[in-house]
């Protein structure tokens, strides 16, 4: 009996599973084929401006862990022209992978003019909108990538302030002078 002691039972299990899955369903988005890129999440209805839409759920890990993940990622990355993003910080000893089946909003997709952001309440992380999002639009966020072999992130977010690569806004300045360019800034919203 004693080496039973602190193992999970498979109803507890199935019980913790079934929370994080319903905690990762909305009735405001659902993945649909998306025009920028593979699968996206769409608004199936009207959302209004700050609205949470979806919890960004993942599996908790340390910050050993992340740094080990983080490493295989960007190796992955690198390897294959995918990108990483999957990993959140949360706090000073804990990181969330999203990078599980269940985890909806992974399949998020980036715009250089997007409409949504990821805000951190606690130690849960949600999908929040930026403005009025009308039903049927692709809800899309900032990945936020470094400029660090932007040439492997081509974007294809379609928005007329698309700066053409997948690196974070804070960035596009250092971007336009690499590709001897004017100011992207200035196209976006
Ligand atoms: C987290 S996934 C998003 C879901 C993805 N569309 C799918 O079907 O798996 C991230 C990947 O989507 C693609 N992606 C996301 N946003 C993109 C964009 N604006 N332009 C081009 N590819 C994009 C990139 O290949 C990136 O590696
Ligand atoms: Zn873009």
């Amino acid at each position: 009996m004693a080496k039973d002691k602190g193992k999970i039972s498979e109803r507890e299990l199935y019980k913790r599973f079934r929370e994080i899955w319903e905690r990762a369903q909305s009735d405001a988005c659902e993945v649909r084929g998306s025009e920028i890129h593979g699968r996206g999440v769409y608004a199936t209805r009207d959302i209004a401006a700050e609205e949470k839409i979806i919890e960004y759920v993942g599996e908790l890990i340390s910050k050993d862990e992340s740094g080990d993940r983080g490493t295989a990622q960007a190796e992955h990355a690198s390897a294959t022209g995918d990108a990483a993003v999957y990993i959140f910080n949360l706090t000073k000893k804990w990181d969330i992978d999203g990078n599980v089946p269940w985890n909806t909003a992974r399949l998020i997709n980036h715009s250089c003019d997007p409409n949504c952001e990821a805000w951190q309440t606690g130690k849960r992380i949600y999908i929040h909108a930026l403005r009025d999002i009308p039903e049927g639009e692709e809800l899309t966020f900032d990945y936020g990538f470094d400029i660090e072999c932007y040439e492997d992130h081509p974007c294809l977010c379609g928005r007329e302030a698309c700066v053409g690569y997948i690196v974070s806004r804070s960035q596009w300045e250092e971007l336009d002078e690499k590709l001897g360019r004017g100011k992207s800034s200035e196209k976006a919203s």
